[in-house]
C-alpha cells in the first residue's frame, strides 16, 4: 500500500524527499492541492474544507497512512481528520521544541503562514515549552507565492525577507525555524540576511521519523519497488511540463538539504 504526503502545494516536497530517502523501499503518492494554494492566508473554516476533500480523494486510494507536509493545514484540520479516519495521520508543526532543546539561552524565531502563527495549536506548543519567553513568531505568507512560481532568490524576495527580519536584532538568535514546508527553498536566500550565529531548524525528519515508528507499529513497513505519483488537487500529473516543473523543486531540495 502506499503513503500519501499531502500539502496545499508544493512545499510538502520537501517532506517527501526526506521521506523517500528514510524509507526507500515505500511507494507514495504525492497530493499538492495546487487548485486551492495557499491555504495560510485563508479563513480556518475553508482550509478544513480544503482538507477535508484532500483526504475524501487519498482514502479513496486506500493509503496506509497520510502525512500532513503542512503546517497549516495541521494546525486547523488534523484533530478532525484523525476522528473521521482510521489510519495514522502524521502531521507537522514548527519545530520550536527542537530549536530549544538545542540551545535553550538564546532566541529562536519561528517563521511560518498566519494561520500558524496566530493557531491555537502554536501557541499551546508556546505555553509548554517556551517557559522563558524566547520564540518569537513572523509571518510570512508571500513566501508561499514566491515558491510557488519557483522565485527562490530574486531581488524580489530578498526585499521582502530584509524588510520583514528588519525589526529583529539576529545577533541575539541561536535558530530560524522553517514554519511551513513552502519556507525550505529559500535557505540559500535567507543564508544572505541571517548572521552566522543562526542556523535553520525544521520538522521534516522528525515527521519522517514519526511516520516510520507508526507504521512499524502496525506492522505496516514494506519493501517495495520504490514510486511516486504526484497528484495537483484530484488530478494525475502525466504533463511533461508539469513533470519538470516538479523536478525543478526536487534539483532545489538536493541543493538546499544540508544548509
Ligand atoms: N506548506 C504549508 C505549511 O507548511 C502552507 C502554505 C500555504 O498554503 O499557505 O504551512
Amino acid at each position: 500500500m502506499k503513503i500519501a504526503v499531502f500539502d496545499s502545494g508544493i512545499g510538502g516536497l520537501s517532506v517527501l524527499y526526506e521521506a523517500q530517502r528514510a524509507l526507500p523501499q515505500e511507494q507514495f503518492i504525492f497530493f499538492a492541492d495546487e487548485d486551492n494554494v495557499p491555504y495560510g492566508t485563508q479563513t480556518p473554516a475553508a482550509v478544513q474544507q480544503h482538507v477535508a476533500a484532500a483526504f475524501d480523494f487519498l482514502v479513496a486510494q486506500q493509503v496506509k497512512a497520510i502525512v500532513v507536509a503542512c503546517n497549516t493545514a495541521t494546525s486547523v484540520a488534523a484533530p478532525a481528520m484523525r476522528a473521521r479516519y482510521d489510519l495514522p495521520i502524521i502531521g507537522m508543526e514548527p519545530a520550536a521544541k527542537l530549536a530549544l532543546d538545542e540551545d535553550g539561552t538564546r532566541r529562536v524565531l519561528v517563521i511560518a503562514t498566519p494561520i500558524t502563527v496566530k493557531g491555537q495549536k502554536m501557541q499551546l506548543l508556546i505555553d509548554r515549552f517556551d517557559k522563558d519567553h524566547l520564540v518569537d513568531r513572523l509571518a510570512l505568507p508571500e513566501l508561499v507565492t514566491f515558491a510557488e512560481r519557483q522565485e527562490f532568490d530574486s531581488p524580489a524576495v530578498r526585499a521582502y525577507l530584509q524588510q520583514a527580519l528588519a525589526p529583529f536584532d539576529l545577533t541575539q538568535y541561536s535558530a530560524l525555524v522553517l514554519g511551513c514546508t513552502h519556507f525550505n527553498y529559500f535557505k540559500p536566500a535567507l543564508r544572505t540576511l541571517l548572521p552566522a550565529n543562526m542556523r535553520f531548524v525544521d520538522g521534516n525528519a522528525g515527521t519522517v521519523r514519526e511516520l516510520r515508528r507508526q507504521l512499524a507499529a502496525r506492522g505496516a513497513l514494506e519493501q517495495l519497488t520504490p514510486s511516486v505519483a504526484y497528484y495537483y488537487s484530484g488530478r494525475r500529473v502525466t504533463d511533461a511540463a508539469e513533470q519538470a516543473r516538479i523536478d525543478r523543486y526536487l534539483q532545489q531540495l538536493s541543493l538546499v538539504h544540508d544548509l
